[in-house]
């Protein structure tokens, strides 16, 4: 079998003298140093490349035609580095079609884990992409402007992954009527192929948003317990092999078919509010999901409607859940209903809003090239219990 190949820009991951050492045991033929963005442009015009290690502060201004190279081979895995993690930085490496981003000098393990990483994300071996479920256990928290958000946000961040949206909702699904879709065909048209599956299936069946997501839209009547849980983590399997990133919206109930694509999810983005009712529902689920067995790491908090005004602290919902709070998004009433009145994603509405905002870091978060969130301190003296709200709550110890 050919040997893998790399092109670095020189320095870009530490020294390029050690670069072979940490590359060789991974199949990769010796690396072409280019000295500037230039020879890499160059190198890029004569040969394909596996891999492409890229330092993003030292690029100059060639960012247009890099972009253009780059997308012209989308089977080649490209690792941007920084100094630090600055998120200019990070952003610049995803609009240009970065896989993954890593501090330099990179440890030799964790440049090998980024680059394995960034490598499974354009194999075609037909397991590449990653499922997040959103999922909230109450109903109007969010689920919907979260999934449709994040998706058209990590489209729009990421030109070179595909990106998948699925509704598995079965009472009143809204994406149609969020995103103002008439689409032909919907789930039930999919899982009725079985494993007849292949990218011209997709293509047909799935309609393409003009953010560039992929929407798979739910049984415009489906009514209870329609849709079959075997079928659906068939039907996921398969769409793994077409997309790199697939979100679900998966609704409030516990029907099979949700728990089906909850097993079958990289990550769960857990959402609540800061409100009691919404909080207790979230305790509550936290508890099971985790008697389901998931890992902690698999379950991420997200609250929405966060207004600074809320009757419970974000110290406080952490506190309740069990969890660190992963991801926030600011109440915006406004953008909200001007999307939905025209019938499209927060981004096309109000670009500049502070929520549109919000959905390109948690997209660059989700996509894994920018740092987690960091987790909110607990001070000593911001106990839910010291406050009275200890009785609305179970609190484990
Ligand atoms: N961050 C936010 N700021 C302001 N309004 C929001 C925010 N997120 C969601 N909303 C609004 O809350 C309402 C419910 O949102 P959404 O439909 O996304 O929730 P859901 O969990 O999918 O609900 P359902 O259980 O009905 O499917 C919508 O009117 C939406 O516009
Ligand atoms: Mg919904």
């Amino acid at each position: 079998m050919a040997r893998r190949t790399v092109l670095t820009l020189t320095g870009a991951s530490g020294p390029d003298t050690e670069l072979d050492t940490i590359l060789a045991p991974l199949g990769f033929a010796p690396a072409d140093v280019a000295a500037s963005t230039a020879e890499v442009l160059a190198h890029l015009r004569e040969a394909h490349y596996d891999l492409l290690l890229l330092s993003l502060d030292t690029l100059g201004d060639a960012l247009g035609t890099l972009e253009h190279a780059l997308r012209a081979d989308p089977a080649m895995s490209v690792v941007g580095t920084g100094p630090s993690a600055d998120p200019e930085l990070i952003l610049r490496g995803l609009r240009l079609g970065a896989h993954e981003f890593l501090v330099r000098p990179a440890a030799s393990r964790d440049l090998v884990a980024a680059i394995e990483r960034a490598q499974r994300r354009v194999s075609p071996d037909g397991r590449r992409g990653r499922i997040l479920a959103v999922y909230s256990p109450k109903g109007g928290m969010g689920v919907t402007t979260i999934a449709i958000n994040l998706a058209v946000a990590c489209a729009a961040l990421a030109p070179r992954q595909r990106v998948a949206l699925i509704d598995l909702t079965e009472d009143d699904p809204d994406i149609r009527l969020f995103l103002n879709l008439a689409p032909t065909y919907d789930i039930a048209d999919l899982l009725a192929r079985g494993d007849d599956i292949d990218g011209s299936v997709v293509a047909s069946i799935l309609t393409e948003h003009p953010s560039g997501v992929w929407v798979l839209p739910a049984i415009e009547r489906g009514g209870r317990g329609g849709l079959d849980a075997a079928a659906v983590t068939a039907m996921l399997a398969h769409l793994r092999a077409h997309f790199d990133v697939l979100i679900i919206d998966a609704d409030s109930s516990r029907r099979p078919h949700v728990l089906a694509a909850l097993d079958a999810a990289h990550e769960i983005l857990l959402v609540t509010q800061l409100s009691l009712p919404a909080l207790r529902s979230a305790q509550r689920a936290s508890q099971w999901l985790r008697e389901r067995g998931y890992e902690d790491d698999k379950v991420q908090v997200v609250m929405n409607r966060v207004s600074g005004g809320d009757a419970v602290s974000l110290t406080d919902a952490r506190e309740v859940l069990g969890r660190d709070i992963a991801h926030t998004l600011p109440n915006d009433h406004r953008t909200c209903t001007t999307a939905l009145a025209r019938g499209v994603a927060l981004r096309q509405a109000m670009p500049e809003a502070r929520l549109t905002k919000r959905f390109e870091t948690f997209a660059a978060q989700v996509l894994e090239v920018a740092p987690a969130a960091v987790a909110l301190p607990v001070p000593a003296n911001d106990r839910l219990a010291g406050r009275g709200l200890g009785k609305f709550f179970h609190l484990g110890g």
